[in-house]
């Protein structure tokens, strides 16, 4: 009876009640804030994450330019259905090299985080040309220019230094080679190759959209796809759950 005696004082002075909900919440905010100015790293450091290629990158930025991420996420729930249709869970540590994040907030199709290696690059080529070929009752659109297209990789050099001044890994010489590395990517057997895989491990080398005379945006977004949740070994992951 006391205790709500006192607490009349609250319910019958609108700015005392003001108050002392500011300090409740502000209470709240800094339990949840202040540790993470203590804690070195709030990502988990992932084995297998390492800075996009060149090539990566530019079908990166095409996949934004063409907004993409409209309609697709690249974020696995934990939740079972989730894990089961796409994989394991998405880590933080896999977007922690993304400026800007691809997330996403709307599933039109299906989540990409994991659709590298899913299918063949040919496959992916007859999709993005025309998606009702490979899948009659989709209703996503056809980005066919994007073979014709020749990909403007002259200042991906560029593009990679930016990443690097905002805490992203390259190194000096990763921005230097940029434009060297871009061109590896997509010939097996270029000089650069050994330089290249050094720099990019686990990178998937070969010619992506077919046509060995150009380099495409379709060369670049099929890179890029073929990548999506390639760089970590969720195999040890799964066996963990497996033996609990
Ligand atoms: C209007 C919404 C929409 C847009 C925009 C869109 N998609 Fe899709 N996408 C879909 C739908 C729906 C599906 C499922 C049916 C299918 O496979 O076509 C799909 C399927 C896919 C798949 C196959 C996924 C799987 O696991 O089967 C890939 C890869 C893909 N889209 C890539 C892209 C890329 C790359 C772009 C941008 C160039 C893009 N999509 C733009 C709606 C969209």
């Amino acid at each position: 009876m006391k205790l709500l005696e006192k607490h009349a004082i609250f319910e019958k002075n609108s700015i005392i009640l003001v108050v002392g909900i500011l300090l409740m919440v502000a209470i709240g905010g800094l339990v949840e804030i202040v540790p993470l100015f203590y804690l070195e790293n709030t990502i988990e450091k992932t084995e297998g994450m390492r800075p996009y290629t060149p090539l990566e990158l530019a079908g990166r930025n095409i996949y934004i330019r063409e907004g993409c991420y409209t309609c697709h996420s690249q974020m696995i729930r934990s939740t079972r259905d989730e894990v089961e249709r796409y994989g394991h869970y998405s880590l933080a540590a896999e977007s922690m090299y993304d400026h800007p994040q691809l997330w996403g907030s709307k599933r039109n199709g299906p989540d990409l985080a994991r659709v590298g290696n899913k299918y063949s690059d040919e496959w992916h080529r007859e999709h993005l040309m025309e998606p009702s070929s490979v899948v009659p009752e989709t209703i996503m659109p056809g980005y066919p220019f994007l073979a014709e297209t020749k990909l403007k990789y002259q200042l991906i050099d560029h593009d990679i230094k930016v990443n690097q001044m905002i805490g992203v890994p390259y190194t000096d010489e990763m921005v230097l080679n940029a434009v060297a590395d871009l061109k590896a990517q997509l010939d097996e057997d270029s000089d650069d190759y050994d330089a290249f895989m050094e720099r990019y491990p686990n990178a998937q080398v070969r010619d992506f959209d077919g046509d060995t005379t150009q380099i495409t945006e379709m060369d670049a977004l099929i890179a890029y796809l073929q990548m999506l949740g390639t760089l970590v070994d969720f195999s040890i992951y799964n066996d963990n759950e497996n033996n609990r």
